[in-house]
């Protein structure tokens, strides 16, 4: 039979995303109704590592569902990669009695719970925390949403400054290695093209379809690059285009970190909550290793090495679609 959990440990890890205060509030409060004891733990793994571990009633997670960022903070943590790091981990939470943990973060953070969780026997439980929508197994990410309505504002103002000009405009978004920012915004904001780490980036093709468009007069065009395209960023295209095409006025405007911040959206503090609430749940029934995703707007418990193995697809419908709307 498993132990019945007491005591658990919360914290946010790798880059930070809106929303994560919502499943952090969700998350204390849940448990605290559940009568266990909760642990914010301080900068991530980090805080584990350091023992920068310190308790939460409900109070502490007051005010803060609309706020961007984490109240726990986050980081990338060296120390947690290696067996001596984890081991001082597991000791500090050891000494404090804490027998549970919930991480939120994305694939390397659950890669992180994942070993973390064989080497000493401690059940550990994700939610998806990231704007890159990068992990397998559930619909949406927690910070998703937000950070492309915050591209999605972005372009739509680039846009008014690009037909005021007739300029083609290269917009950088965010994602790491996936394409789902660049794929969302786009849509949502008719992007003439989109350039996303899952498709090959025809540059002949792009080249081809800009003489098109100068020719019919087309001469306002807004192209979403990916930050992880395999040809490059949005500067290596601009230079490329600039080469092919010297009569085109071309502008690069990178999106950057502001697609991290803000308040989320309703659709994150929702998510959020629910992910949050589950989460506990999943502890009390005694489940390991295991994140919570949402499929067709209902919770799953999902293993975390299903996250980290397989790579989410585009499907082909989603491109042809962007094809044909975008002429
Ligand atoms: O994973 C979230 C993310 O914002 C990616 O989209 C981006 O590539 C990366 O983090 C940026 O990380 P940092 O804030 O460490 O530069």
């Amino acid at each position: 039979m498993t132990k019945k959990i007491t005591k658990i440990g919360i914290l946010t890890s790798g880059g930070d995303s809106p929303g994560m205060n919502a499943a952090i509030r969700a998350v204390v409060r849940t448990a605290l109704y559940n009568k266990l004891e909760v642990f914010g733990i301080n900068h991530g793994y980090m805080g584990m590592v350091n023992d920068d571990i310190t308790p939460m009633d409900g109070r502490s997670v007051a005010n803060i569902i609309q706020r961007g960022g984490t109240i726990l903070k986050t980081s990338r943590c060296k120390e947690f990669l290696e067996y001596e790091g984890r081991k001082k981990a597991f000791d500090n939470l050891n000494k404090k009695g804490i027998d549970g943990l919930v991480i939120i973060g994305g694939d390397g953070s659950f890669r992180g719970a994942q070993i973390f969780s064989n080497e000493f026997n401690i059940p550990c439980i994700g939610l998806p925390g990231t704007i890159d929508k990068d992990i397998a197994g559930t619909d949406y990410t927690i910070g998703f949403d937000t950070a492309t309505n915050t591209a999605v504002e972005a372009i739509d103002k680039i846009r008014d400054t690009a037909d005021a000009h007739d300029r083609l405009f290269l917009v950088e978004v965010m994602g790491r290695d996936a394409g789902y920012i660049a794929l969302h915004s786009g849509i949502a904001t008719g992007a003439e093209n989109i350039l996303i780490p899952e498709r090959k980036t025809d540059l002949e093709e792009i080249i081809l379809s800009l003489e098109e468009k100068e020719k019919r007069k087309k001469l306002v065009n807004i192209i979403i690059v990916a930050e992880g395209d395999e040809f490059g960023g949005a500067n290596d295209l601009s230079k490329y285009i600039k080469e092919k095409l010297p009569s085109l006025e071309v502008r690069v405007c990178i999106l950057g970190h502001i697609q991290r911040g803000g308040a989320p959206s309703c659709m994150d503090r929702v998510l959020a909550s629910r992910m949050g609430y589950h989460a506990v749940e999943c502890l009390l029934e005694g489940k390991h290793n295991v994140f919570v995703g949402i499929v067709n707007n209902k919770m799953h418990y999902i293993p975390l090495n299903e996250a980290i193995k397989k790579k989410q697809r585009i499907s082909d419908d989603w491109m042809k679609m962007v094809k044909i709307l975008a002429t």
